[in-house]
């Protein structure tokens, strides 16, 4: 009797090890947020967070108080542009900071990779590096990389920008110029003057840039 209930018990933890091991159950905290990220994120930012789509942002090797800030933000709802409310506000609602700290040390760890682009306009990306590098003094727009860093890395809560899918790099900048759902944050007078096709040079040339 007393050897069957240790099998009974032990079968029991074991399937109870495999259901946090498997769960996309975002209220239990007792699920690793690793699993989290491998089993729900993933859908749409895959698996390592280097997503294919240029509609979800690559989270691979992002700054973590960076990421730990924006989870945040969607969790109170203060980041509220369309996409953000429409993907993240749900995602986030029943995270703890517990959770979310997880969940950016996760991705931190892991080192993005590179898009192939079929970006062979090379005026187009000199374009680019010119922004990035000197910024556009006739505009009074400053140069990307004094806050983003020399290589686009990013430091603490300024995000990595470099490697990031260029459809979504233009998709924020046009959200700070508009201030549609990203206020308080610098961006907004970055992007002041930015026309569309400076906007479309830069995140060409990002997009390309390896780290
Ligand atoms: C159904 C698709 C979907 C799922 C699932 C999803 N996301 Fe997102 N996520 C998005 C989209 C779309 C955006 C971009 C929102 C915007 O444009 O503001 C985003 C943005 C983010 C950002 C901001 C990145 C940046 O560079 O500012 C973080 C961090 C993030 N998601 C983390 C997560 C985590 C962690 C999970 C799992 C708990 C998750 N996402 C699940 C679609 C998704
Ligand atoms: C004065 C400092 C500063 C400068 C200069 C600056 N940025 Fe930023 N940028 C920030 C900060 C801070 C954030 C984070 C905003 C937030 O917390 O939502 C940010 C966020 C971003 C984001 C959002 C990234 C994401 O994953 O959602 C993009 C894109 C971006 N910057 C591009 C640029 C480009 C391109 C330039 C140059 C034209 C530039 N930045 C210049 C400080 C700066």
């Amino acid at each position: 009797m007393k050897q069957f209930s240790l099998i009974l018990l032990s079968s029991l933890l074991i399937a109870g090890c495999s259901n946090l091991d498997r769960s996309r159950d975002l209220a239990n905290q007792n699920v690793r947020p690793e699993v989290t990220a491998r089993q729900l994120c993933s859908d749409c930012h895959g698996v390592d967070g280097n997503s294919v789509s240029p509609n979800f942002p690559k989270l691979a090797g992002q700054q973590e108080e960076y990421l730990v800030k924006q989870l945040q933000s969607f969790r109170h709802g203060d980041r509220a542009s369309e996409q953000s409310y429409q993907y993240m506000w749900g995602m986030t609602a029943t995270l703890t900071d517990e959770q979310i700290k997880g969940l950016a040390h996760y991705y931190n760890q892991h080192v993005i990779k590179l898009s192939l682009s079929k970006e062979t306009d090379r005026i187009l990306l000199a374009k680019g590096k010119e922004i990035f590098e000197n910024g556009i003094p006739a505009k009074q727009s400053p140069a990307c990389k004094l806050c983003h860093g020399a290589v686009g890395e990013g430091m603490a809560t300024i995000p990595r920008i470099a490697g990031q899918h260029a459809a979504y790099l233009v998709r924020q900048l046009v959200i700070f110029q508009e201030n549609a759902g990203r206020p308080g944050t610098p961006m907004e007078s970055v992007t002041h003057g930015l026309s569309a096709a400076e906007m479309d040079s830069v995140a060409s040339y990002l997009q390309a840039l390896g780290v």
